[in-house]
């Protein structure tokens, strides 16, 4: 279905009778979805509804049967006692802002999206204040974000400037949010909402997603379902601080605000100046948090994601393989082993650069982008050479945001750091890390250079991982004026989005990870510039199932790097199966994080098949829509999710054991998604059992399907010596 988005003005009164004559309605909508706004010239504008969509009988009805009629982008000042999303001291010193809609515009770009903006001033200050409004084609997600300009006499400080606000009806409504912590990213939490502020905030500075995240769900019929209920999804599309409140006050709403954390960072616009507001991107479905995760999924792809609809390769990273210990037969062996596998590209990590000091260990040579010709005699040229006679690709690590104090970047430039005035700077990973500037333009240059001269020099590089793993450690800008030192935060951010701007117009093609000390960048705010991320640093594939599970509630299986790594696990020492750890990866991107030559031929030929099998399911898991089944955080023993093509014609249902007891009860796990007149042919992918499951290569209806699932064995049916206390299967279901 096509979307459209109207703008009915004057004449919607004559539908809707109990507005003013002077009202304008703005109707954003979507295929599913309605954002109702009333934007009358000279009141405030009003959120009447947001979630199904409506139609225009029921728009008429809307006061009848109780319009939400409040503020859409609450200002502070006037009645201060409700929370604003956005507070401003004028130029004069006056804290109070009162706007007044000056009229609704609508433009519609060449790809399609429709920017909805509501232009509003201060009844007595020349300061503007625009709300906009983008929608897509096809696509539920309604993004939102305001941008002021200062046009008073003097400089007016932006004290908070929050991206979008949304009352949600008071009741029984629960928040899902994502947090943990480096080697824990993604935890799922889902808690009712109860009276008092909920705040879900980020100070790094530089990452964001490994404590928390800056997305959410808000389920309204109670306890969160995966595939049914009214369910509402918000993801603050940002890099940097954030901050995303709840309140539940005393008036019949939820009161949702997300923006840039204001903490510290008040922003000062000079006359003349402007200031737009990161996207708050808002989505509704009534088919649960799997149909809010879909429409994200669908959008992201399509919009947000860089690339979204490239098939990403299957690759072999060196980290856990070798660590520090790069040198050129090393990677040599590594390269022939993943082609021998089937894999289709080789990421050379950390440790390959540093002349004067060479990078041995983490202490050292961040800045100085020049290859250590004695781990690498013939330089990156040689190792494109190696890739290419072994018919794959090639990769390399870099963290262009940081340098050491031992390295020649800072012996050269030390007034490139960021560094509190009159005190040592704070050093960080390695006893002397340090982040560079990017609130500074000639700090700018150097990060795009470090990209730029490495594709210019080795066009045929194929991917990049980008790490950063360092926080803001002082809050300091050697590059800010004294006034202006509450900018660092957001101006570090701002540098760093002109700096990607400008390496993908030079370099579109090149694959990019956004990796950040594990999963520190998993954010929409990021993904434009970015091919996907590094879900963590922790490649364990039973805490893998929690931590993917909860970053899919939010960013497609696509943009999820998810490796198969050693036995035992480096991070929790756990011992799996290699059967298990490629059945988790192959729910995300799926790669290697291992030193292959010390793989058993058995264990080589595992991953062979897993590879091969990933191969011909990866446009589904790519590019298909989820559907959570059983969630690892309901304790039932198991996990399970599919994923199933637009067209439902195709679909890999995953099973995880997630415990095992003697004589354990697991429940049978019903699927969901599939065309119920459709019949699906069964194949059991990655098979280890010496005999075939019993509906192995058997037709069901997906009627029977959804409603029945299929009886899967709580064990593997393998040679004695070779049970273990892991099981897992994945279903490939192929309509007929
Ligand atoms: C942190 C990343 O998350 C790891 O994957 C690895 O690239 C190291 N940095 C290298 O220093």
């Amino acid at each position: 279905m096509k979307h459209s988005l109207l703008l009915i003005a004057t004449a919607f009164a004559s539908v809707a009778p109990w507005l003013p004559a002077r009202a304008e309605i703005v109707n954003v909508s979507t295929p599913n979805t309605s954002l109702i706004l009333d934007a009358e010239k000279g009141g405030d504008l009003k959120i009447l509804h947001y979630g199904d969509r409506l139609s225009e009988a029921d728009m008429a009805l809307l006061k009848e049967a109780g319009a939400i009629n409040r503020s859409a982008y609450p200002v502070y000042g006037i009645f201060p006692q409700a929370e604003a999303a956005m507070s401003v001291t004028h130029a004069d010193g006056n804290m109070t802002t009162a706007v007044e809609v000056t009229g609704v515009t609508s433009a519609t770009a060449p790809d399609g999206a429709t920017v909805t903006t509501v232009a509003m001033r201060d009844k007595v200050y020349p300061f503007d204040l625009n709300v906009n409004y983008r929608t897509y084609p096809g696509e539920d997600v309604i993004e939102t974000w305001v941008d002021v300009k200062n046009n008073e006499k003097g400089t007016v400080k932006l004290n908070r400037f929050m991206s979008g606000y949304l009352p949600v009806r008071y009741g029984d409504v629960w928040l899902s949010q994502l947090y943990g912590t480096w080697a824990n990213e993604g935890r799922l939490s889902q808690t009712p909402l109860n009276h008092g502020v909920r705040m879900i905030k980020n100070k790094d500075g530089v990452r964001n997603s490994h404590t928390a995240h800056a997305e959410i769900m808000l389920s309204l019929d109670g306890k969160p379902q995966e595939n049914t209920g009214r369910t509402i999804g918000a993801a603050l599309e940002y890099s940097g601080n954030y901050k995303l409140f709840i309140d539940t006050d005393d008036t019949d709403y939820h009161h949702f605000f997300a923006g840039i954390n204001e903490e510290n960072s008040t922003y000062n616009l000079k006359k003349g100046e402007s200031f737009v507001t990161p996207p708050l991107a808002l989505t509704y479905s009534d088919e649960g948090l799997s149909g809010v995760s879909r429409n994200f999924h669908r959008w992201g792809r399509n919009h947000r994601l860089h690339a979204g609809n490239k098939e990403r390769k299957v690759l072999l990273n060196s980290w856990e393989g070798v660590y520090f210990d790069i040198d050129e037969p090393g990677m040599a062996g590594m390269m022939k082993d993943i082609a021998d596998m089937g894999g289709e590209l080789f990421v050379m990590d950390d440790g390959w650069f540093g002349d004067k000091y060479p990078r041995d260990n983490d202490s050292s040579s961040l800045g100085d982008w020049v290859v250590d010709t004695d781990k690498l005699p013939n330089g990156i040229q040689g190792l494109l050479d190696t890739a290419k006679a072994n018919g794959i690709k090639f990769g390399i690590w870099i963290e262009p945001e940081m340098t050491n104090s031992v390295s020649e970047l800072y012996e050269k430039h030390p007034e490139y750091i960021i560094k509190a005035a009159n005190r040592p700077a704070t050093e960080g990973r390695g006893g002397t890390q340090l982040v560079l500037d990017l609130a500074n333009p000639k700090v700018q240059d150097i990060v795009f250079t470090v990209v730029d001269t490495l594709m210019r020099k080795y066009p045929d590089i194929d991917y990049i991982k980008w790490d950063a793993n360092a926080p803001i450690m002082d809050h300091g800008s050697q590059y800010l004026t004294a006034d202006n030192q509450s900018h660092l935060y957001i101006d570090y951010h701002k540098g760093f989005e002109t700096v990607l701007n400008r390496i993908r117009e030079a370099h579109p093609d090149v694959t990019i990870q956004a990796c950040a000390s594990g999963g520190g960048r998993a954010n929409w705010g990021v993904l434009p510039w970015f091919d996907e991320f590094w879900t963590s640093d922790n490649n364990d594939a039973l805490q893998r199932i929690y931590m993917q599970w909860g970053t899919s509630y939010f960013f497609p299986a696509i943009a999820m790097g998810s490796h198969i790594s050693a036995s035992p696990n480096h991070q929790t020492f756990r011992r799996i199966p290699v059967k298990f750890r490629a059945d988790v990866a192959m729910s995300g991107r799926l790669g290697l994080e291992l030193q292959p030559k010390n793989m058993t031929d058995e264990e080589k030929g595992i991953v062979k098949q897993a590879i091969s099998d990933y191969k011909s399911i990866r446009p589904i898991v790519q590019f298909g829509d989820i559907y959570r089944l059983v969630s690892p955080y309901d304790g039932k023993g198991i996990a399970s999710l599919m994923y199933v093509t637009p067209e439902k014609d195709d679909a890999v249902f995953y099973w995880w054991k997630t415990e095992t007891f003697m004589n354990q009860q697991l429940p049978r796990v019903v699927m969901a998604g599939l065309d119920p007149e459709k019949t699906y042919k069964v194949t059991e992918l990655n098979r280890i059992d010496n005999e075939p499951l019993s509906f192995e290569g058997k037709s069901f209806t997906g009627k029977y399907l959804m409603s029945n699932g299929l009886e899967i064995p709580l064990t593997h049916k393998v040679d004695y010596h070779k049970n273990t206390d892991y099981a897992s299967r994945i279903l490939r279901l192929t309509a007929e």
